[in-house]
């Protein structure tokens, strides 16, 4: 016997049950692998299809040493990334591409096939990649005042990126720098906001004028919000602000990525007033996602969720805290199964509303969409061949032109005759592409020694003088006698990242090059300081003894273009992106603050 409802309950069913079940499967097959509809259609289709299991996989960003491709589909990961210098072997831009199909095909052998993203620290170049591109660190692209540049080199790194298969740049950092001794002042475009502002061109360069273009990355705005502006400069410390300043200072550069479309924004680790930014709701969903109108994903960072209370590791308290507040996608790098039972939980007994996780998947699932990743999942080796290629490494080496900033040039020594000349050079740092590149370049520190093929500075000298000019090297100045026109002194930092880099004492120069300058000079040699460092340091007692100084900051592997401007191929453009100090003892100093500097923000000569 057929049951048979009142007609008014059957309609009311048919109407409900219309409601919640998703629309049948077309010709294409679900609604949602259907490119002909509308982004938002297609969220909507798939989300009504996935279980809260596969929505919080989405939300799980795990690290690739940490999982295969079978974790990949098993655990329905929405997105994997590489930490700093996490590489495959080899190391090539063909391993890496190989690597990230791999895991691709574990997250499209799922019921519904759902691509995941996957994120990369290209800061400057596809850094961890070996024979990438190395372009300068964004120190030296706020001294180019170029935004243009900048978003010509974002559309380079993006093909070199998208060559490797990845699809995800957790870049550019638009932190105001306003502490010297902070160990990420050279991620940073300026110490006043105009200038990682306007260099937030980046972003349009890495993704395009829209996404889902052939080569277009997401790009990431970061660290929201006041990273660079904590206590003493204290990497992920305390941004001590009323909110009036942190908003003039800190917010700027992400109202422009939030303008220029950025596709993700990923959370600082510092502290606002003392209360950790991953858990600040106020910030990331009141003003970021509100009054800023951003649509696209917030991460989090490297286990930033971890410190919210302070203690190690992270407890259902700071993931439904971090949830709430507004993060998106967790980048838990190997805890990240147990981040998926414990947000599991925390919606269960209704610490987190499912609301929130539906919110979290739609912003995540409209960025895969928008990037193609449904139609376009896997690696176009037709981009591979850009990595490193000539076309970028001659971009690369424009933006160390530009990126220069000529501080001292007495008696007019600079430029240098290429031809009939006689010139020493010394320095650590004047044959050396890993401290040229500084941190974020094949490691996550960074490293000295040639850690990538490209051009020491000290090559590019050799390269740029004609043979009737004679060019010695030594890297402590031995051998240097009063015959030689010319000393250059190529000195400054070694490799460093984040907190690794934090100088809470002295700013000076090391023993080593002050020793290597004074050898020069007692030669009777008139000397060119060539500085190759993350940030203003502390030089002003020994400039008087230098007879030119040109601050190159961490130019990459181009180090021709620096020989450029030497030899007055290119005359020198570039103005100080931060103040420098007349002493240590100033820092904090930035523009207008009353203080008087060695060189103003702004300052730089030019022949
Ligand atoms: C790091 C950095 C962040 C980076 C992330 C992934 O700790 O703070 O800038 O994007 O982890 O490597």
């Amino acid at each position: 016997m057929i049951r048979r409802r009142p007609l008014g309950l059957a309609v009311v069913l048919v109407a409900a049950t219309a409601l919640t079940l998703p629309a049948p499967a077309t010709a294409a097959g679900y609604p949602y692998q259907d490119p002909a509809l509308p982004v938002a259609t297609r969220v909507a289709d798939l989300l009504s299809r996935m279980t809260l299991d596969e929505k919080i996989g989405q939300m799980t960003q795990a690290e690739r040493g940490a999982v295969t491709a079978s974790d990949v589909a098993t655990y329905r990961l929405g997105s994997l990334l590489s930490g700093g210098g996490s590489a495959p072997t080899p190391n090539t831009a063909t391993g890496w591409a190989d690597m990230y199909d791999g895991f691709q095909r574990g997250a499209l052998a799922t019921p519904l096939a759902i691509p995941m993203i996957y994120g990369v620290d290209a800061v400057h170049g596809h850094n961890n990649v070996y024979g990438a591109t190395i372009f300068p660190h964004n120190i030296g692209l706020g001294a180019t005042r170029d935004p243009a540049l900048v978003q010509r080199i974002g559309q380079a790194v993006a093909e070199e990126i998208s060559g490797t298969g990845v699809d995800w740049d957790f870049a550019p950092c638009l932190c105001v720098a306003r502490n010297d001794r902070w160990g990420r002042t050279y991620e940073s475009f300026g110490e006043t906001p105009d200038l990682p502002s306007a260099m937030s061109t980046l972003v349009t360069g890495l993704q395009g004028g829209t996404l889902g273009g052939p080569t277009s990355v997401l790009a990431t705005a970061k660290h929201y919000v006041g990273d660079g502006g904590t206590n003493g400069g204290v990497d992920q410390g305390n941004t001590q602000l009323g909110e009036a300043d942190l908003r003039a200072i800190h917010l700027p550069p992400f109202q422009a990525a939030v303008q220029r479309g950025v596709g993700a924004v990923m959370i600082s680790y510092s502290s606002w007033n003392g209360v950790k930014l991953h858990g600040n709701q106020y910030l990331i969903t009141t003003v970021l996602k509100g009054e800023l109108g951003f649509s696209g994903f917030v991460v989090s960072d490297w286990n930033g969720i971890d410190q919210i209370d302070g203690s190690a590791g992270f407890t259902a308290a700071e993931v439904s805290t971090a949830i709430n507040a507004g993060i998106d996608m967790v980048m838990v790098p190997t805890a990240w199964k147990t981040f998926i039972s414990t947000l599991r939980a925390e919606v269960q007994n209704g610490h987190v509303p499912v609301s929130r996780i539906d919110d979290a998947n739609r912003r995540i699932l409209t960025k895969k969409f928008e990037l193609g990743l449904f139609e376009r999942p896997y690696t176009d080796r037709s981009w591979t061949p850009t990595v490193g290629n000539a076309a970028h490494r001659t971009l690369a080496r424009q933006a160390v032109r530009e990126s220069q900033v000529l501080l001292r040039n007495t008696a007019g020594i600079l430029p240098l005759a290429p031809d009939n000349n006689k010139i020493f050079v010394a320095g650590k740092n004047a044959d050396n592409i890993g401290n040229q590149s500084g941190g974020w370049t094949i490691s996550w520190q960074g490293g000295s020694g040639t850690v990538t093929p490209g051009t020491s500075v000290l090559q590019g000298i050799r390269a740029a003088v004609g043979p009737t000019t004679t060019v010695t090297y030594n890297q402590r100045g031995t051998g240097i006698d009063r015959t030689y026109r010319a000393a250059v002194a190529v000195v400054g930092e070694t490799p460093y990242a984040e907190g690794q880099g934090d100088r809470a004492g002295s700013m000076s120069l090391d023993r080593e090059d002050l020793r290597t300058i004074a050898t020069l000079r007692n030669a009777g040699v008139p000397v060119v300081v060539v500085l190759i460092s993350g940030r203003p340091l502390d030089i002003a007692a020994e400039l008087p003894n230098w007879t030119a100084l040109l601050a190159s900051w961490l130019p990459g592997t181009e180090g021709g273009g620096v020989a450029d401007v030497l030899f007055g191929a290119y005359a020198p453009t570039g103005k100080l992106p931060m103040t420098w100090m007349n002493s240590v003892s100033q820092q904090p100093i930035n523009a207008g603050d009353g203080q008087v500097p060695l060189f103003p923000q702004g300052y730089g000569l030019t022949y």
